[in-house]
């Protein structure tokens, strides 16, 4: 297997061309289908920005109002999901159940099974999803406090339903400050894609076996549960919070981060591919002060987090290194601030980055991409004969 370049974690492998997201590590430069991510979370809104991804441009006025309502009136789920939800132990963690609960849909939609659907067949898949995804989420969260679920209702908004269904109540309606609905699009706009990633990578390869979408997606968030991934942000506040109940003191865990018999790594710190900032992070820590100001929120991990970030900035490990903070560094801080509960972040990122998954996967499957399916250098033993069990 001389020919076979060895390149563990693919550190330097392409595994497909692609017109989706444009990323320069070394600049910091993160554009959506040429659009910079600063511009589109200042002036866009979450769903607009998932047409973007998916279909290559922004949408015309009646395009994206036809989009929304298309989405609006698929919302609703069926009924007979609530039985999976009866069977998963209160304590489970809402990402799992997230990834079962995608996987299912399929079942509800078995035309989604045929490799061959029609663009049509396939764009009922995409509404589908992006339409479902909220009120599975937020039946999650009514599950995890034992409260009864809030239906979607046809006269909101996207992310008006969305925190409805979360924190309103049975025949009460919640409204939100527009603050507040402004940082949950900035901060979906900010998750939507991010290039071949570990669970793009992974919703791409499962694709390529022509699996369905909905199996793709729920491949994709367990790639995505993972604390190197996704998972960090939920890592990244158990962290601040350890660090705060251990009397703040940042330096202390900065020093456990650079020592290399210490399993622990400063958790939303560093990114295989931004060697200088993560364009993410500068916008999320802005949003974070705006939120916490405009809520009154006083949280104290915040000011861990700073002092974290400062000290670590100046550190020659981290320095020699390029570690910066992360898109995950601050998101958590302000989905606290906002009421979510910890084991709720990385579904937000899942949520957030199901336009993504759901963009590449198509592109994949457009662009008619071989089944993926990565060689290895062997290095076990070499032919020996069978040792008969008494032998052993
Ligand atoms: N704390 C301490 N040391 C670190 C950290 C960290 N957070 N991240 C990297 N390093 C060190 C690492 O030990 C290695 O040192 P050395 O060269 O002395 O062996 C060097 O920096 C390079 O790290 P690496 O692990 O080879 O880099 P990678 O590209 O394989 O990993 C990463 C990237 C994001 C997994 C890693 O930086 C990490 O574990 N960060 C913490 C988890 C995290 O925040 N993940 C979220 C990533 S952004 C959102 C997303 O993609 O989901």
């Amino acid at each position: 297997s001389g020919y076979i370049t060895l390149d563990p974690g693919f550190k330097n492998t392409g595994s497909t061309k692609s017109a989706i997201t444009f990323l320069d590590g070394e600049k910091g430069v993160l554009h959506y289908r040429g659009y910079a991510i600063e511009e589109l979370a200042e002036k866009s809104t979450f769903l607009e920005v998932a047409y973007l991804l998916i279909y290559g441009e922004l949408p015309a006025k009646d395009v994206l109002e036809k989009f929304r309502s298309d989405i609006r009136a698929q919302m609703m789920i069926h009924e007979d999901m609530k039985n999976f939800f009866t069977g998963f132990p209160s304590k489970s963690h809402p990402m799992g159940q997230l990834s079962c609960l995608v996987g299912v849909l399929s079942s509800f939609y078995p035309e989604s099974l045929n490799p061959n659907q029609t663009e049509e067949e396939e764009n009922k898949s995409i509404i589908n999803l992006l339409a479902k995804m909220p009120t599975i989420v937020s039946w999650i969260q009514k599950k995890s406090l034992g409260h009864p679920v809030v239906y979607p209702k046809n006269n909101l908004g996207y992310i008006d339903n969305f925190l409805n269904m979360i924190f309103g109540e049975v025949n009460q309606e919640k409204t939100f400050d527009p603050l507040v609905i402004q940082a949950m699009h900035t901060l979906l706009i900010l998750h939507a894609d991010h290039e071949q990633n570990c669970s793009t990578s992974t919703v791409r390869i499962v694709g390529s076996s022509n699996a369905n979408l909905y199996a793709s997606i729920s491949a994709g968030i367990n790639a995505l549960w993972g604390p190197l991934h996704g998972g960090a942000n939920q890592a990244v506040i158990e962290m601040l919070e350890a660090i705060k109940n251990d009397g703040g003191d940042a330096e202390k865990y900065l020093a456990k981060a650079k020592d290399k018999n210490d399993p622990f790594r400063l958790m939303g710190f560093g990114h295989r591919v931004y060697k200088n900032f993560d364009p993410r992070a500068k916008i999320i820590k802005k949003a974070c002060d705006d939120v916490l100001e405009k809520l009154g929120v006083n949280d104290p991990v915040l000011d861990i987090a700073k002092k974290l970030e400062e000290a670590a900035l100046n550190d020659q490990y981290f320095i020699d290194r390029k570690l910066y903070p992360n898109v995950d560094f601050y998101s958590g801080i302000i989905y606290r601030a906002l009421g979510f509960n910890s084991d709720m972040f990385t579904v937000l990122f899942a949520l957030g980055r199901l336009p993504g998954w759901i963009a590449q996967w198509k592109e994949m499957r457009d662009n008619k991409e071989p089944i993926g399916r990565p060689r290895q250098v062997y290095i076990g033993e070499t032919l020996r004969p069978y040792v008969e069990i008494d032998n052993r």
